[in-house]
């Protein structure tokens, strides 16, 4: 881990790079027309203009921790346009009973632990329920892979010493919040909270945060949707209840029980989305791809949140029959596997799938739960290839 001193400076530098970002970041909002790259983050697909929402292209999903500039963003509001090391606070504060304040020069002072973390945003794949749900339109990469880096919760949560009356911890950002907009608040149980592995993250992949991802500080929240993991954190607060607002409900809840495609669901029918699925996605061929009969290559990603991924399959032949891929030697708990396939394509034209099985005996069904919002989309992920 790096030096305290490494610590500032690089805080320091991604500073600098922070004020730069705005004003890229207003043109990409004021200038619809403009081609579409935001600096810093090449080859990203953007699905939003209007707040910055970037999806990872699938092909780049071919190595266990994914670089920063590859690494997916999600705002559901404008980034903080002003962010500065220095004045930069953290409050805590609620059912406790010391309330303090942090610089991020006592946060760079408490002990640092990491946790590779595979962060996907509950709506990930959205696009691909069927009949068609509202919200942004992600494809397949609204998910990457990081070693996140910071204070444990924990250890900021019990030198506040939480009262007996405390069981959900608050996180609010420093977004700005436009119109009439709510505020991105959210909070999870306190027992999530409390948890080892969960996070005050000051650093991704052994450097500062970048902007995009929540300088100088965010909520890491291993396992869980990347709704619970609050960028731009600044304030931490106990709840004796979990918080009420937008981003809690009506926002990211699950149907109770299956609903038919298509159908309403009553808001006290649901339930917080909290851990993510078991899922897979392959990266490679791509769909489309023609290739020349022989020894083909198949490849990708598996994760499942809190549970661990077991097994992955793939069917070269639209789904009837299933052989185990070989899954990579870099493993830990939160994060994804990569796997590959050796497949003797024969000539002809082929639909390829891949199904993921995770420790909790969870398997990808054919058919994934659709529901209003078009969260947790699982289904089996599959590319059609020409061979000759
Ligand atoms: N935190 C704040 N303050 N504001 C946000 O809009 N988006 C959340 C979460 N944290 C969000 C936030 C969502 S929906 C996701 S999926 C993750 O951040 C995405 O994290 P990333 O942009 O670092 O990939």
């Amino acid at each position: 881990m790096n030096s305290r001193r490494n610590f500032l400076k690089q805080f320091s530098s991604a500073a600098l790079a922070a004020s730069a970002v705005p004003s890229l970041l207003s043109w990409a909002t004021s200038d619809r027309s403009a081609p579409i790259n935001v600096p810093g983050e090449e080859g990203l697909i953007v699905r939003s203009y209007r707040f910055v929402d970037l999806e990872t292209p699938v092909e780049y999903f071919n190595t266990w921790l994914t670089p920063v500039p590859h690494f997916f963003v999600r705002n559901h509001m404008h980034e903080p346009s002003e962010l500065d090391a220095d004045s930069w606070r953290l409050t805590v504060g609620g059912e406790v009973g010391k309330p303090f304040t942090l610089t991020l020069a006592e946060l760079s002072k408490l002990e640092t632990h990491s946790v590779v973390n595979t962060l996907e945003c509950a709506g990930n794949g959205r696009s691909l329920y069927r009949p068609q749900v509202p919200g942004v339109q992600w494809g397949k990469g609204a998910v990457s892979t990081a070693r996140f880096s910071g204070p444990r919760l924990r250890d900021i949560l019990q030198r506040a010493g939480v009262r007996p009356t405390g069981k959900h911890v608050m996180f609010r950002g420093l977004d700005e919040v436009p119109g009439k907009v709510p505020p991105f608040i959210r909070s999870i149980p306190v027992e999530k909270a409390l948890d080892s592995d969960t996070l005050v993250a000051t650093h991704m992949n052994g450097e500062a945060l970048t902007k995009h991802h929540g300088f100088p500080a965010r909520a890491l929240v291993p396992g869980w949707i990347g709704a619970a993991s609050c960028k731009w954190l600044t304030e931490i607060k106990i709840l004796e209840s979990e918080f009420v607002g937008n981003f809690m409900s009506p926002g990211y809840r699950f149907p109770n029980q299956p609903i038919k495609p298509g159908d309403a669901v009553k808001p006290e029918d649901t339930h917080p989305v909290t851990g993510l699925s078991v899922k897979s996605v392959i990266s490679g061929p791509l769909d489309g791809a023609s290739l020349k009969s022989g020894k083909v290559a198949v490849h990708g990603t598996a994760w499942a949140g809190e549970a661990d991924i077991v097994k992955v399959e793939i069917s070269t032949d639209g789904g009837t029959s299933w052989n185990p891929a070989r899954l990579g030697h870099d493993q830990a708990h939160y994060a994804w596997r990569l796997w590959t396939y050796d497949w003797k394509a024969s000539g002809g034209d082929h639909t390829v799938l891949s199904r993921a099985t995770d420790s909790q005996g969870r398997t990808q069904p054919a058919t994934p739960l659709w529901n209003p919002s078009g969260y947790l989309y699982n289904a089996p992920d599959q590319v059609k290839l020409h061979v000759s």
